[in-house]
């Protein structure tokens, strides 16, 4: 870095031309050496500068920051001191999961139901100012969670990582959140003068059991995306999408609808009159075809009244018909006028000093597994990196994941025959009663519950 520093503009916009493609082709030879947890990488590639250790490299002012989970992992992350007095404070398993697509490559998972969970690892402090700023990192629910959540948190240099918990200020949250039916989203939270402030629009997050890619990016010209397993799910402005600065625009309080503002839409149309007679017309009529019945005896039976039924040309009340109003100017709205309390902030979107990546959780139900942690200028390394794990391994895990389901499922209908009959006879005898519509309805929502899942 020192180096690069201090030499001349021209050849310092060569190198970062040049390290931009030698970036992406020694992505991988970096991550191999991740791998084997070698503690000083140095690139000979004139542009890549290894600035520390395994997980961190700068090349020519772009920053990657590969927090990876390897060997030693527990040297890198502090664990937190959080309710730990309580015996509140959940321990991490350092595994590949039950199913993966590599057992070599291993994350770390909350291993215990009811409890904390608070970790934190440094990396060189920087400031996104001017930069595109990418946070990726994967996530697997192994557990099937009802409830819980499986985001990350990017925090400022003001942070002592062995007191890090719920209430340690962050600059960003981001990632998945599920809580029962009505919890089902992808969390993007910025802090912005103290305060959090939530995505106001809605992006849903992955509920199944296998492992997804959680991408957050946040642009210069202050436009962010979120992507899920490399696949845009929500884009936008950070203007519009959260409530970080008062609005632009309002609408002018002194503004008041002109006296002769029309904005009915519909006027009953003039034209239209009420037939004569109309009103004369009967609701009811004696039914023509009743004939006095030929054993009636008045005396007995009394006076016989014909029967009456509904007249075909009675049309109810009359109404008159409705035209479009020729005068009609639309729905009167104040005229907007700009906001006296907006003060633009070029710097919207700058995180100025950050230099840890942490997660702070509450699991009911463990099993949540992060693992590939990225803090990256460049999106197109993040894009990479996801296809080299999350990419490679998809396919594999999934099927391992299918197969350990399969036997499963047969192991319980082999302990329980008793049971598996029983929801056949369910099954039958749904058939053929009223219930069957809607038992029907609930068996295939219940399928599509399992589809969604897989
Ligand atoms: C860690 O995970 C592995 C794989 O799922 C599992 O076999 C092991 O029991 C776990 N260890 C703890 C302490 O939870």
């Amino acid at each position: 870095m020192a180096i690069l520093r201090r030499l001349n503009p021209s050849f310092f916009s060569l190198a970062l031309l040049l390290s931009l493609s030698l970036a992406i082709a020694s992505a991988k030879v970096f991550f191999e050496e991740r791998f084997d947890g070698t503690s000083l990488s140095l690139s000979l590639s004139f542009s890549v500068v290894v600035i520390s250790n395994d997980n961190v490299r700068s090349n020519a002012g772009f920053v990657y920051v590969v927090v990876k989970y390897s060997d030693g992992w527990e040297s890198r992350w502090v664990k937190s001191d959080w309710k730990k007095d309580e015996n509140m404070a959940g321990e991490w398993n350092y595994t590949a999961g039950k199913w993966n697509g590599d057992a070599n490559d291993k994350g770390i998972q909350t291993s215990e139901d009811y409890r904390f969970y608070a970790i934190s690892a440094e990396f060189p402090e920087f400031s996104n100012k001017d930069k595109t700023l990418v946070f990726q990192f994967n996530v697997k629910h192994e557990q099937k969670l009802d409830c819980g959540g499986g985001y990350m948190k990017l925090l400022s240099d003001d942070v002592d990582q062995k007191k890090f918990g719920g209430d340690t200020p962050y600059s960003i949250m981001f990632g998945p959140d599920i809580c029962g039916y009505t919890t089902k989203k992808v969390h993007a939270i910025l802090t912005y003068n103290g305060k959090n402030n939530l995505i106001k629009k809605d992006v849903p997050c992955e509920t199944d059991q296998l492992t997804h890619v959680y991408t957050f990016i946040l642009r210069p010209d202050a436009t962010y995306s979120i992507l899920i397993d490399n696949e845009e799910k929500q884009t936008g402005s950070l203007y519009a999408d959260w409530d970080l600065l008062p609005a632009k625009q309002i609408k002018d309080p002194e503004a008041k609808k002109p006296e002769d503002w029309d904005d009915k839409e519909f006027i009953p149309d003039p034209e239209d009159k009420k037939p004569e007679g109309y009103d004369d017309i009967p609701k009811e009529i004696a039914d023509p075809d009743a004939k006095k019945p030929e054993d009636w005896d008045d005396e007995e039976d009394g006076e016989w009244t014909t029967p009456t039924i509904p007249n075909p040309d009675y049309k109810g009340p009359w109404t008159q018909k409705k035209i479009k109003n020729p005068n009609y100017k639309g729905k009167w709205k104040a005229p907007l006028i700009d906001n006296p309390e907006f003060k633009d902030d070029p710097e919207l979107y700058v995180f100025p000093k950050l230099k840890y990546v942490g997660i702070e959780l509450w699991q009911v139900k463990s099993g949540t597994m992060f693992d590939n942690v990225l803090i990256s200028d460049e999106p197109e390394y993040a894009k990479q990196l996801a296809e080299e794990t999350w990419g490679k391994q998809k396919d594999a895990e999934k099927a391992a994941f299918e197969e350990i389901e399969k036997k499963a499922e047969e192991e319980e209908s082999k302990d329980d025959p008793a049971d598996s009959d029983a929801e056949d006879d369910d099954a039958v005898d749904a058939e053929g009663t009223e219930g069957e519509d809607s038992d029907a309805e609930k068996d295939s929502a219940e399928e599509k519950d399992v589809h969604d899942e897989l």
